[in-house]
């Protein structure tokens, strides 16, 4: 496989670690942005003691100045970005009718509007090179909705509607672009859950547990080869059966 250079933003959390991770394995050169300094620096020595060397760009991927700055720090440390994967995500659960604008904004800023704000920069040269790997790591409820979800999940259908789109915009330029739509993933974000409503949300998963990280990874990795140049404008539900939408 030829080596790239790879982008996945929010790399420090769980399913974002797993995938530079993987990429790195690949023999592909991997950056993630961060926010926290210090944070990321343990982040970045702990891949390191693991073999997996990763660099650290800082940037906020929810306003367009900020992730224009950090794609060109990427640029600057690594080189031109072949591969974006947009899988910086929060959530800020609650009931619409409790919702506030804030916690609408700050979801859709980060989850959606971050794909907006980091593709642009990288889209041209993508385009001027023919070659392209796009992937957006959307959600079970971007498909499905879930109750207290209502900006979540908003956000999350919304990255596969910017999926098709930028796939359609770009196939002739040798650029795939793809969503990723993981279930219920043993993360952070996923533990952080209530336990009696988590532990009702895994009963409902017919293989019977939450997903783990490298599970989604793994299909990132399979959309990046080479050989996947026919896939565009797909969405790969990974969600150990709870949703089987088609
Ligand atoms: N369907 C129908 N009714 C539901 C429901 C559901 N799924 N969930 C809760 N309710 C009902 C409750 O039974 C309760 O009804 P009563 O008042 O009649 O008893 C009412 O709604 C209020 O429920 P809560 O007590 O739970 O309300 P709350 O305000 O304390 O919390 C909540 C609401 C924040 C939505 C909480 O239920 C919650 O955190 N739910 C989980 C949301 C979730 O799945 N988040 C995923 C995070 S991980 C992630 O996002 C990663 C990914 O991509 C998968």
């Amino acid at each position: 496989m030829t080596a790239r250079i790879a982008l996945v933003t929010g790399g420090t959390g769980g399913i974002g670690s797993a995938i530079v991770k993987r990429l790195a394995a690949l023999g592909h050169k991997v950056a993630t942005n961060y926010r926290d300094e210090a944070k990321a620096k343990t982040w970045q020595a702990h891949l390191k003691s693991q073999g997996v060397d990763a660099a650290i760009v800082p940037g906020d991927v929810s306003s367009p100045e900020t992730a224009e700055k950090l794609v060109h720090g990427v640029e600057k440390q690594l080189g031109a970005i072949d591969i974006l994967i947009n899988n910086a995500g929060i959530t800020r659960d609650t009931t619409f009718h409790k919702m506030s604008a804030l916690q609408w904004q700050e979801v859709i800023n980060t989850n959606l509007n971050s794909c907006f704000n980091v593709t642009r920069p990288v889209i041209e040269g993508m385009r001027n090179r023919k070659w392209g790997r796009i992937i957006q790591i959307s959600s079970i409820n971007g498909q499905k909705g879930q109750y207290g979800q209502a900006n979540y999940a908003a956000s999350k259908a919304g990255m596969h509607g910017f999926t098709i789109s930028l796939a359609q915009e770009n196939a002739k330029f040798g650029i795939t672009v793809n969503t990723v739509s993981p279930g219920y993933v043993a993360t952070e974000m996923v533990m952080a859950v209530p336990e009696d409503v988590r532990n009702k949300i895994a009963a409902q998963i017919p293989i019977g547990r939450l997903g783990e990280p490298d599970e989604i990874a793994y299909a990132v990795a399979f959309f990046v080869n080479d050989e996947a140049r026919w896939i565009t404008g797909a969405n790969l539900a990974i969600n150990g059966g709870q949703y089987m939408g088609w």
